[in-house]
């Protein structure tokens, strides 16, 4: 059975992974500061699966622990999530986010290189390709400086790892997510936002729970079909596949170079009031809504091209927007703290 390290393995697209990963068979233990996740979900993912993974409450800035860590544990590949990711609070406290960010990820690659672990999997970002020009987005579309300090760390640690499988001949896999949406079926695990949320499904989800009056719609003059801007939102639960698939593809020793990237989404753009139609549809609510200003930083529009995902990884998204507006729905009534 091979051992794989789950860092953030207790957020949100760290803990549907964990689930794909037990299901599939491998050995999860998770490394989580719990600074922006729940301690409860490291029992909700024991409830799905009936395995307990091991878990560590260790900061990956503190590299004295995460050798430790390495020392004394056998893990045959690392799928590293831990990172801040709010956008603007990234533009308000930039330092921050390339400290912990980037000082996590010098830290685990130094011990992994230290301890001869080869195989690394890299949460990265649609964010990298700024405003493309063309759509839909495939991995040959020029990047571009990322808008915010967040995108920017996703940007430069693709550059790290880039450099350090150079030199050491690791092998790397950077899978860029477009917008995540969705959650567990069981509704045990799913998006926990702190404070009010910056994304949109959660802001939906919590107007729908009353807990926000209404929507806020951040630009309706937009140069697309209705005016509100396009995203393509894919279900976590597929995503969480994809990762088991690109761990798999390193460990079987499948990749076609020391560092591939693959677009993660559902190759389908949506605008802003076609979500809104669709969480309302799929379960039957009505979400209040009012126009705002564009909100700073916003692209126009991004979809993604996952042929490449197809063709290399067997990665399809299988979950409809439909299902995935139920389950994040589902997800949001089980909270019971809810501020
Ligand atoms: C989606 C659309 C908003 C909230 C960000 C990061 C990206 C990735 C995912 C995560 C936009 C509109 C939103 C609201 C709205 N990283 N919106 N009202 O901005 O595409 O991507 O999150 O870790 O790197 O940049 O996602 O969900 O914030 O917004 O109208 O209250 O919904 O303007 O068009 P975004 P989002």
């Amino acid at each position: 059975m091979k051992n794989i390290l789950v860092t953030g393995g207790l957020g949100y697209i760290g803990s549907h992974t964990v689930v794909a990963l037990q299901q599939a068979g491998f050995n999860v233990t998770i490394i989580d500061d719990l600074s922006n996740s729940q301690l409860e979900v490291w029992e909700k993912i024991t409830s799905i699966t009936g395995i307990q993974p091991k878990y560590y409450n260790i900061d990956l800035k503190d590299l004295h622990a995460v050798n430790i860590f390495f020392q004394s544990n056998v893990i045959d590949g690392v799928i590293h999530f831990a990172a801040y990711k709010a956008v603007g609070e990234s533009v308000e406290k930039p330092l921050m986010y390339y400290r912990n960010n980037l000082m996590g990820l010098l830290n685990l690659l130094e011990v992994m290189d230290e301890n001869k672990v080869d195989h690394f999997i890299f949460s990265s970002s649609c964010t990298v390709y700024g405003q493309a020009d063309k759509m839909p987005i495939n991995e040959s579309t020029p990047l571009k400086k990322p808008e915010s300090p967040y995108g920017n760390t996703k940007k430069m640690g693709e550059e790290i790892i880039e450099d350090f499988v150079k030199a050491t001949n690791k092998k790397a896999i950077a899978l860029r997510y477009f917008n995540p949406v969705g959650a567990h079926d069981s509704a045990l695990i799913g998006e926990v936002p702190n404070g009010i949320p910056n994304n949109l499904i959660p802001y939906v989800t919590q107007t729908a729970m009353q807990i926000r009056e209404r929507l806020g719609v951040f630009g309706n003059d937009y140069e697309t079909r209705d005016g509100t801007a396009v995203r393509d939102y894919i279900d976590v639960n597929d995503l969480a596949e994809a990762h088991v698939k690109a761990i798999q593809r390193l460990l079987a020793g499948k990749n076609k170079s020391n560092l591939e990237f693959f677009n993660l989404g559902s190759g389908t753009g949506s605008t802003v009031l076609e979500i809104v139609d669709a969480f309302e549809k799929a379960n039957n609510i009505k979400i209040p809504y009012e126009i705002k200003p564009r909100r700073a930083g916003d692209i126009v529009e991004a979809y993604a091209d996952y042929s490449l995902a197809q063709n290399e990884l067997g990665w399809q998204p299988k979950t409809s927007l439909q299902n995935s507006m139920q389950t994040a729905w589902a997800f949001q009534q089980s909270l019971t703290d809810n501020l």
